[in-house]
């Protein structure tokens, strides 16, 4: 059971609330409704995955992104506390990148809270680099943003 239990899925209208639940545990100053969420699975822009844990029947992560003109905008990657560490996010990351290359996308981009060490490993260890700063980007607490890019 265990090696199936985190299964990678597109997100579907029964993912929605999950999403959204993980969305507030993991960003707590930030705001996106249940309803921008479900707007996500008709926006042709937006390509959205998540793990889906199926011993417990929930979506424990997810990742966002927007493929426009070209360019991939990560907007967002989560993975709930309890499941950390255990290689999910790296691998909602590597689905998107791959679907990102099929469809001829030229580089991803992505902003991320100077502070949050953690995020900023884990992207540098998928070759992303800082190529910005934008200064009190963040809110609640203010706080820089700075820029990631990876070139496909
Ligand atoms: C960032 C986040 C998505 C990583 O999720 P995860 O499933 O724990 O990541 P993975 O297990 O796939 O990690 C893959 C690799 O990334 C690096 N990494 C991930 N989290 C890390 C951390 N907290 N500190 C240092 N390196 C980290 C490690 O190299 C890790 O490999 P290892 O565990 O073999 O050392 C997760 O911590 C999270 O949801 N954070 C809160 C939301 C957030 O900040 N998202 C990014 C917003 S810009």
């Amino acid at each position: 059971m265990e090696q199936n239990r985190f299964q990678l899925l597109p997100m579907n209208e029964e993912h929605v609330e999950g999403v959204h639940a993980v969305f507030e545990e993991c960003f707590s100053a930030e705001k996106w409704s249940v309803r921008s969420i479900r707007e996500e699975l008709t926006n042709q822009l937006a390509r959205t995955f998540v793990m889906w844990d199926a011993l417990e029947e929930k979506v424990v992560g997810f990742i966002n992104v927007h493929h426009v003109l070209g360019e991939g905008d990560l907007n967002d990657i989560a993975v709930t506390q309890s499941c950390r560490r255990k290689g999910l996010a790296a691998r909602l990351m590597k689905a998107a990148l791959k679907l990102a290359q099929e469809e001829g996308i030229s580089r991803y981009t992505l902003e991320v809270r100077e502070s949050n060490q953690g995020a900023i490993r884990f992207y540098e260890s998928f070759g992303f680099q800082k190529v910005g700063m934008r200064k009190n980007y963040y809110t609640k607490p203010t706080e820089n943003a700075l820029l990631y890019q990876i070139e496909l």
